[in-house]
């Protein structure tokens, strides 16, 4: 049998220098003195940053061309001029702890022998037949597919992860649908289509577009009028989930899908909850990107970014960061790649005003001033909810604001 190839999706890393300053103490202990030092971020699951040695970021540099683990020895073995036996044993542990962390993957057909892959092109699931896979991760795998019959596309949610953590994330997988049932329809919502709890585990989810808004509004040209209609959509959707009382729990902009008629959908339900029930907070975790962290959920000194579970007004300035770069296709903090020093520029540091759109379109101060308020550092300086989030937008800009149809009033 050949062995499979292994490598690193490119564009799921970004490689950054690593100063001293951005991690102190960290960096003070056997890694001293090795000079260049880099932190791997995985920006795949938003969420998890590793950091690297230069010998862990040589090795993923090596995987950035397919190549079988024993061709991956026998280079690095040539490298340090010794045999591939003479290293053999730590570099196939290396291997294997770079596979666990998700940083090193099989390559095309051979995905399939990854004990997680659960479905294959092709194949027919219940009443889907399954198409390219989207995304996968360590637990979750989330493909295209066609509903038999009608053709209808949709995005199948599939829960993989096996092991001992399997049970416990099963459930919270679940509670991602059940919370998705019970919400009231709307148009700028992803549609859950049914869920099937069997095995595999997996939700039917309706088409939302293939682009999220971040890169369907940084790459279009798209004119002030429709910038703001696509903020209002977002926020429709937010201010739909708020008025129900429910948090969504993970706003940012990946999160709000563009259709091929720029209408957006918001998905990813996974990190939801009721607003207020104590019981929900503790149990689901609190996850976010960290250029969409409020901060009041910035715990100070810490390199955590999930450590408090949030509010309404919480989601209100991920709104406002997301407003921000709607209108002028730059996120306030993004430059901020590290950590740290995007932690205390969301702390402390005025988000800069929005001005000009990407196509240098002046921002009417109305609508800059909605997002200032929606980005105050205190909370209570915030709307309260995405609800009065929304009236204010509409109020800055009018021409947003339309009649409000008999089918939807029925859902409010
Ligand atoms: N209903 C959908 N329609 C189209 N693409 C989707 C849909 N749901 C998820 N995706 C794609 O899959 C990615 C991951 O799905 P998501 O539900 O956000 O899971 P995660 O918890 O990994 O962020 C999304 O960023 C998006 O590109
Ligand atoms: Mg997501």
């Amino acid at each position: 049998m050949t062995q499979p190839s292994l490598y690193v999706f490119p564009e799921y890393f970004e490689l950054h220098p690593l100063s001293e300053e951005d991690v102190p103490g960290v960096l003070d202990g056997s890694d001293a003195g090795t000079g260049e030092r880099f932190m791997v971020v995985d920006t795949r699951a938003h969420r998890s940053c590793y950091l690297a040695n230069p010998v862990i970021k040589s090795y993923l540099e090596l995987f950035r061309q397919p190549r079988a683990e024993a061709a991956a020895l026998e280079e690095l073995a040539r490298q340090a001029a010794c045999s591939p036996e003479a290293i053999a044993t730590t570099v196939r542990a290396f291997f294997l702890r770079m596979r666990r962390a998700g940083l090193l993957r099989s390559e095309g057909a051979d995905l399939r022998e990854e004990p997680n892959q659960a479905l294959t092109p092709g194949q027919v699931l219940g009443e889907y037949r399954v198409g390219e896979l989207i995304v996968e991760k360590a637990d979750v795998a989330l493909h295209h597919a066609r509903q038999l019959g009608t053709g209808m596309p949709v995005v199948l949610k599939v829960f993989v992860l096996q092991g001992p953590r399997a049970d416990r994330e099963r459930e919270l997988f679940a509670r991602e649908f059940s919370l998705m049932a019970g919400l009231a329809p709307h148009e700028n919502i992803c549609r859950l289509l049914s869920f099937h709890p069997g095995e595999p585990c997996y939700a039917a989810l309706e088409y939302a577009g293939g682009k999220p808004i971040r890169h369907g509004t940084a790459e279009a040209t798209l004119s002030l009028p429709e910038r703001v209609r696509i903020g209002a959509e977002a926020l429709t959707a937010l201010a739909h989930l708020h008025r129900h009382g429910v948090l969504h729990g993970d706003v940012h902009s990946r999160n709000f899908m563009l259709t091929d008629e720029r209408r957006v959908k918001l998905i990813d339900f996974g990190l939801s909850r009721r607003s207020g029930d104590a019981v929900e907070a503790s149990s689901v975790p609190h996850g976010g990107l960290p250029a969409f962290m409020p901060p009041e959920r910035i715990e100070p000194g810490k390199l955590s970014i999930s450590s408090r579970p949030g509010d309404m007004r919480s989601e209100v300035f991920q709104l406002g960061v997301l407003l921000h770069d709607i209108l002028t296709g730059r996120e306030p903090f993004a430059e901020k790649v590290l950590w740290r020093r995007l932690a205390q520029a969301i702390r402390s540091q005025p988000a800069p005003r929005a001005v000009w759109t990407p196509e240098g379109e002046r921002i009417p101060a109305a609508l800059a001033d909605v997002v200032e308020c929606a980005l105050a550092k205190a909370p209570e300086e915030r709307f309260p909810s995405a609800m009065e989030l929304l009236e204010a937008w509409r109020a800055a800009w009018p021409r947003t604001a339309r009649p409000v149809r008999a089918k939807e009033r029925a859902c409010l």
